[in-house]
């Protein structure tokens, strides 16, 4: 029997988009680095309709996608091998309940984040993953990503913020586990294997997250440096004075933020080669000592800053730093996107090495650096002015390998928060020792023995 059919026999009409023009979208990535092909998707209207999707897929040995917002940057939300379906979550989108005392929220996986983090600021709370794809990504997607985004330093990845979860298995059965506890060491902590798995272990469909109090006040500013080690003394100087109140330390070159402030429309007047946007979220109503912040910059030599004197001058400098995704794919066409992360002691060097190793390779790159520095991690992303379009993928390969040379040769990571999807798959054995590798084959055989879930994704083939 046909795919489709098998599919048809259990769901309703609406659970099934069959329209090659409506499935197009969600054939290619949100980079346009990936285009492919599916037999159909899949939008099941209840947990159960999930199971039964599941059950058919694994009797009959068919490939799976789970797609949230489809905001994936290395290729994981598309499938990689013919003959797959596609299932979204879209419907399976709600409040599960809110618990004051607990502190937690348990939401569906379709439900997106900016949803998730309005339901819990209409509530008097605070949900504090936050990234600039939050209108369109989804709690799943987070999950299944362990995202990172704007306030890692303060509040940890979606893996500090997930407490329960909800997975359908690829048999069908459902593990449903919305625990509420900040504490449990009843043995191995299970829902872990689900955080960070790219959709190759099962579905995800509900979470109990953590939520918290909401700040008294943010301040937001902007601070130009014309040095690295500025950036890192000022980073230092901030964990120490504000330890507790210091959310965001978000970083972008001169390229990156003159690229932004050109896309927006926005300008600040402000001159530097490095550009620092932090936030500090006051929990006292005691004011905050604005001139004593001013006496510290200047004491680290940095006069050229702007504390935001509205919410309105905040979301200017926020729409900054988050456009800048946007920015480069609408201005400079394609590059090749990095997501890297080393020990911020070895953060300077590993900036200049790099450059000088891609430098002396490709002149014409121009370097787009940006990220979170203020936990290590930084995206490295490479245009080349030669061509903006795909033919640059031709030199994806040696880039990647000046730059994840350099990477290695400090501790760090090639995957800080975006995962490895089919992007980085091949890189996986330069960060992750043989043994662990084959702790993860054994793990996906068990639970996937069939090898229907986002096969051709983040393991090896
Ligand atoms: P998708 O892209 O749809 O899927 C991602 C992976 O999760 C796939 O492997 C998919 O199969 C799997 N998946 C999706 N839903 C489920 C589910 N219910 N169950 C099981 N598996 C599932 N990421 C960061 O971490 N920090 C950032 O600051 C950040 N900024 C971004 C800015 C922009 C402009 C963009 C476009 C992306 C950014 N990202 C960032 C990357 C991306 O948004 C995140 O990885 C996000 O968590 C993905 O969510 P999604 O719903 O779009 O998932
Ligand atoms: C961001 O932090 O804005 C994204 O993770 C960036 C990207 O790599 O495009
Ligand atoms: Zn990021």
């Amino acid at each position: 029997m046909q795919i489709t059919s098998l599919f048809k026999e259990v769901l309703e009409t609406d659970e099934m988009i069959l329209d090659d023009f409506k499935i197009a979208p969600y054939t290619i990535d949100w980079r346009k680095r990936y285009q492919t092909s599916c037999r159909c998707v899949l939008r099941p209207k209840s947990v159960q309709s999930l199971q039964k999707i599941m059950r058919i897929a694994y009797e009959n040995h068919i490939a799976v996608t789970p797609q949230g917002g489809n905001t994936s940057m290395c290729g994981a939300s598309i499938p990689s091998v013919e003959n797959s379906v596609i299932v979204i979550l879209d419907r399976i989108s709600k409040v599960r309940s809110l618990n004051i005392l607990d502190k937690t929220v348990t939401v569906e996986a379709g439900m997106v984040l900016a949803n998730v983090q309005s339901f819990v600021r209409e509530a008097g709370f605070y949900f504090p993953l936050s990234l600039a794809s939050e209108g369109s990504c989804q709690i799943g997607g987070n999950i299944a990503c362990n995202a990172g985004g704007l306030n890692v330093l303060r509040y940890g990845t979606m893996r500090d913020l997930v407490l329960g979860l909800e997975v359908v298995l690829p048999n069908g059965d459902l593990i449903s586990h919305l625990s509420s506890l900040h504490k449990n060491t009843t043995g191995l902590d299970t829902k872990q294997l689900w955080i960070g798995s790219e959709g190759t272990l099962g579905i995800i469909t509900a979470a109990t997250l953590k939520i918290y109090a909401q700040a008294n006040e943010k301040i937001t500013l902007l601070v130009a440096c014309e040095e690295i080690n500025q950036v890192l003394s000022l980073l230092e100087k901030f964990q120490f004075e504000y330890m507790h109140e210091l959310t965001s330390f978000e970083y972008m070159s001169l390229p990156v933020f003159e690229l932004s402030q050109n896309y927006s429309g926005i300008s600040f007047g402000l001159s530097g080669q490095h550009f620092v946007l932090c936030e500090l979220s006051l929990d006292n109503e005691q004011g905050f000592n604005k001139d004593l912040l001013l006496e510290q910059l200047l004491s680290l030599g940095l006069s050229n800053t702007i504390i935001a004197s509205s919410d309105k001058e905040s979301q200017k400098m926020w729409q900054v730093r988050e456009n800048i995704s946007e920015a480069q794919k609408n201005t400079l066409g394609v590059s090749i996107k990095h997501d890297i992360a080393v020990p911020i002691s070895s953060l300077q060097s590993f900036i200049e090495n790099t450059e000088l190793k891609i430098k002396s390779e490709f002149p014409d790159a121009i370097i787009l650096l940006f990220g979170h520095l203020g936990d290590g991690s930084l995206h490295y992303n490479i245009s080349l002015a030669r061509d903006h379009s795909n033919e640059v993928y031709q030199y994806e390969e040696k880039l990647n390998q000046l730059v994840y040379t350099e990477v290695i040769k400090c501790s760090g990571t090639i995957a800080a928060e975006h995962g490895i999807g089919q992007l980085k798959k091949k890189w996986l054995s330069w960060v992750r020792t043989e043994q662990e590798i084959q702790i993860m084959q054994l793990l996906k055989k068990n639970i996937d023995p069939r090898n229907i879930m986002n096969p051709g994704k983040v393991l090896p083939d």
